[in-house]
């Protein structure tokens, strides 16, 4: 291939951590920037001397082949249609979506797009998640039956701006009582068990510590997989604490325990046998590319964030799905959608329909 993917980033906050990944990439160039905010855009544009500057989305996707849609929440499907009706690949940003409606925009969208579109799920790439699918995938937790995710993260700052107005997040992540922002926490357990969720009962804490918010400080909801299994998911991004991002797996013959923090060791237990450090299993059971890694991937920081995009990237040159098409974007984001219906009904299951 001669010519770069031209790169479009769109939204100036994560949309910084795309940068190192492409840059590192011969096939990939980011050219432009767009935000509606000119001096986030002049900063971001000059740290990274990106000539091509918008504040208007419709005049970026001119200019690039792909874009990078790292916005608030609620426009992650709009954009995408617009840049999949202009034939423009999409990296969305997690969720994929904030209502059914837009789920079913989003598919038919892609489904008559000649281009591709992946959501960047950064968690499914992470080392440890990755690590535990490979021994998943290799038999040594024999049947996996219970798996958990849990996002705590004290983001009470983020819901007014600096003026005290609501952000975005005031409304899409603790505006609406359902399990949001799940993706993080229920993606990678989801890549372990290889399947979808049929149906979520999700119930809350009530609120305490926040009141002018609609979600309750932690929501709790139980995923039964297609195979009958449990996934547990913990959500809450308003009480007063540390953060965690914590897993959890449970085999018949191992299970995996994640950290919460204050200095604890993820590690795993074969056969009831004594837990072990994590990094006993590193060497066996990581990918090549993560132990052995590439001068493009030592460039790029041996992030899972590069690998991810290298994913994508070869997807679009070798003709093939990229990885977490719009169905596993649908996967992760879908439970956390239904799961207002069943946390208004007293934690009644509500089933979870499939978009393919
Ligand atoms: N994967 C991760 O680990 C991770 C981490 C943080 C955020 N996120 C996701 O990234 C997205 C952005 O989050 P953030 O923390 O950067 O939010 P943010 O509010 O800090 O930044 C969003 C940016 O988008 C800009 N923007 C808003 N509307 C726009 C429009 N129509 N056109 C162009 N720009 C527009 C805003 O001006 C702002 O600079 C969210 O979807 C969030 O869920 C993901």
């Amino acid at each position: 291939m001669s010519e770069k993917f031209r790169i479009g980033i769109v939204g100036a906050g994560r949309g910084r951590s795309y940068f190192s990944p492409f840059a590192a990439m011969a096939e990939t160039e980011v050219t432009a920037i767009c935000d509606l905010d000119q001096s986030a855009l002049d900063q971001i544009g000059d740290q990274y001397q990106i000539k091509q500057r918008f504040t208007n989305y419709d005049d970026l996707l001119d200019q690039v082949d792909i874009v990078v849609l790292a916005t608030p929440e609620n426009l992650h499907v709009p954009q995408s249609v617009q840049a999949l009706q202009a034939g423009k690949h999409v990296i969305s940003e997690v969720t994929a979506a904030v209502s059914l409606d837009q789920c079913t925009e989003l598919v038919q969208a892609v489904e008559s797009s000649s281009a591709q579109y992946m959501m960047a799920e950064n968690l499914c790439y992470q080392k440890s998640n990755i690590l535990i699918r490979n021994m998943v995938q290799q038999g040594v937790f024999g049947d996996i039956y219970f798996g958990e995710g849990e996002y705590v993260h004290d983001i009470k700052s983020l819901h007014h701006d600096g003026q005290g107005n609501p952000t975005w997040r005031y409304y899409w992540q603790v505006g609406v009582n359902r399990c949001n922002y799940a993706t993080h926490s229920l993606g990678p357990v989801l890549d372990w068990f290889g399947e979808r969720v049929k149906s979520v009962c999700s119930l809350g804490t009530g609120i305490h510590t926040d009141p002018e918010h609609a979600m309750e400080d932690t929501v709790l909801m139980l995923c039964k997989t297609e195979s009958d299994c449990l996934i547990k998911i913990r959500i809450d991004m308003l009480s007063t604490r540390p953060a965690n991002s914590y897993f959890s797996l449970q085999g018949t013959k191992a299970c995996y325990e994640g950290t919460r923090g204050f200095g604890d060791q993820p590690k795993i237990s074969i056969e009831g046998e004594a837990w072990q450090p994590f990094s006993n299993f590193e060497s066996e059971f990581l990918p090549d590319r993560w132990t052995n890694p590439s001068a493009e991937a030592q460039a790029a920081g041996v992030t899972g964030e590069y690998f991810e995009l290298r994913d994508f990237i070869d997807a679009l040159l070798n003709g093939t799905p990229p990885p977490l098409n719009v169905y596993r974007a649908l996967d992760f984001t879908v439970p956390g959608l239904v799961s207002e219906e069943s946390i208004a009904n007293g934690g009644t299951p509500v089933a979870v329909p499939d978009f393919r």
